[in-house]
């Protein structure tokens, strides 16, 4: 008789707590998720849209951290999955489940990479670097990226410069709401749930895309190949070349991986016969280590944190007093110009030139102010454009279009 009551108890608790969860869980896709979890319509809507999947079982795992190849594909599905060619990286194999997703989200400058040929497809996605790939993804879709008014979180000084752009934008746009505290934690990784939640707001926010209106498209936006802002001419006044003479000009540049060079080319191409190309080459060359710009002490890191850094230059600029329009490129390095740019405007004479830098960066917008304030007076400086690493021949054309440049063709 003891022994029946104390089963008939054990088996009274079982049924209660049984009951319990079943009311503590959705009776949705996924029997991990918590009903009214934050998270919970996202997931179900990445399910829908077949943007992500749950681990098995039934179960969406929202506490399993996310992965970079993972976010590369899930924006990939949410484009149709196209057709992509193999990324250069060397760690991303072409079998993988997301090597088209990382061909595609290359191709298209919405992922970089950490430098040294590698993506890191397996590594946990950081929530900072999550932004950053939304951003540069809404960009891709030829989105308005303008950031008007952004809270900062109390840990913004955490945030990577790289980032930082991002971050701002997404808060703006409420794509993230951050932690307790007004904290963003931008170094921890994103779990499943704080992916889908993130993605999930991005692709629904006021697009008309209610997920609960029975829509089936999963594209919000119309797609839009070219991701440049349209370019803002400067008002300063080009000055008058002689009619006689047909203005030259230089197109200088530096570009460690080549996405400043493509652009560099575009322009002399929209120019013509009257513009040279002139690639401005460290005497050291910076080895993909140099570059490394995950690792604080690499060398391209020692040098942007140093305001007296000035790498030398090999080889100068044939004639350079023959030239009326210099464009000068860069990549962004930490929010700046590379320090070696510092280095050519000191070296060469740029007084009664017209100087249109340009610069191509993951994320992060133009800048020109360390090279102005090392540059000598007497030049008109025409504020320039950033462009990203994909930027077609049109809108290189369409850029140097709007700079009413007369050049005496
Ligand atoms: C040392 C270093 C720092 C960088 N810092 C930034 C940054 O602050 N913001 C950003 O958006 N991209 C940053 N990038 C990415 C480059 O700006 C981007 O990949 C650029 O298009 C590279 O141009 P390139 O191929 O002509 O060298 C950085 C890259 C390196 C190597």
């Amino acid at each position: 008789m003891k022994h029946t009551r104390k089963l008939l108890s054990i088996l009274l608790t079982l049924a209660l707590v049984l009951s319990c969860s079943v009311a503590a869980f959705a009776a949705g896709v996924f029997t991990d998720i918590p009903s009214g979890a934050y998270y919970e319509r996202a997931a179900e809507y990445a399910f829908e849209k077949n943007l992500l999947f749950g681990t098995g079982d039934g179960r969406f795992s929202p506490n399993m951290n996310l992965s970079r190849g993972m976010l590369a594909t899930i924006l990939w599905r949410n484009e149709g999955q196209p057709v992509a060619g193999d990324s250069a990286f060397t760690d991303v194999r072409s079998d993988a489940y997301y090597a088209a997703a990382i061909g595609w989200a290359t191709e298209n400058g919405i992922v970089f990479g950490y430098g040294n040929d590698l993506f890191g497809p397996e590594d946990d996605i950081q929530r900072q670097q999550l932004a950053v790939m939304l951003y540069r993804y809404a960009e891709y879709k030829g989105e308005n990226m303008t950031v008007t008014s952004s809270t900062p979180f109390a840990d913004d000084d955490r945030i990577a410069n790289y980032a930082k752009t991002a971050v701002e934008w997404a808060r703006e746009r409420e794509i993230i709401a951050g932690k307790g505290g007004n904290l963003f934690d931008p170094a921890g990784s994103a779990t499943r749930a704080e992916a889908a939640a993130m993605v999930y707001r991005y692709l629904t926010a006021d697009r008309g895309d209610d997920p609960d209106d029975g829509e089936d498209s999963p594209a919000p936006n119309p797609p839009v190949t070219e991701p440049d802002p349209t370019p803002t001419p400067d008002p300063t006044p080009t000055p008058e070349p002689d009619p006689d003479e047909e203005a030259k000009v230089l197109v200088a540049y530096f570009s460690c991986t080549n996405h400043t060079e493509g652009v560099a080319q575009k322009i002399k191409t929209a120019i013509g016969e009257s513009a040279d190309l002139h690639e401005i080459v460290p005497a050291v060359p910076y080895t993909a280590d140099d570059l490394n710009y995950g690792n604080s002490i690499c060398r391209a890191n020692q040098e942007q944190n140093d305001e007296a850094a000035r790498p030398v230059i090999s080889g100068t600029v044939e004639n350079m007093e023959d030239y009326d329009v210099i464009f000068l490129g860069y990549p962004i390095w930490w929010g700046i110009a590379p320090r070696i740019m510092q280095t050519f405007v000191e070296n060469n004479d740029l007084s009664g030139k017209t100087v249109i830098p340009f610069c191509t960066s993951g994320s992060s917008p133009y800048n020109d102010s360390n090279i102005k304030a090392s540059a000598g007076n007497d030049i008109t400086w025409i504020t320039g454009q950033r462009f990203s690493s994909g930027a077609s021949q049109a809108v290189v054309e369409t850029w140097v279009a709007g700079l009413n440049l007369d050049l005496g063709q």
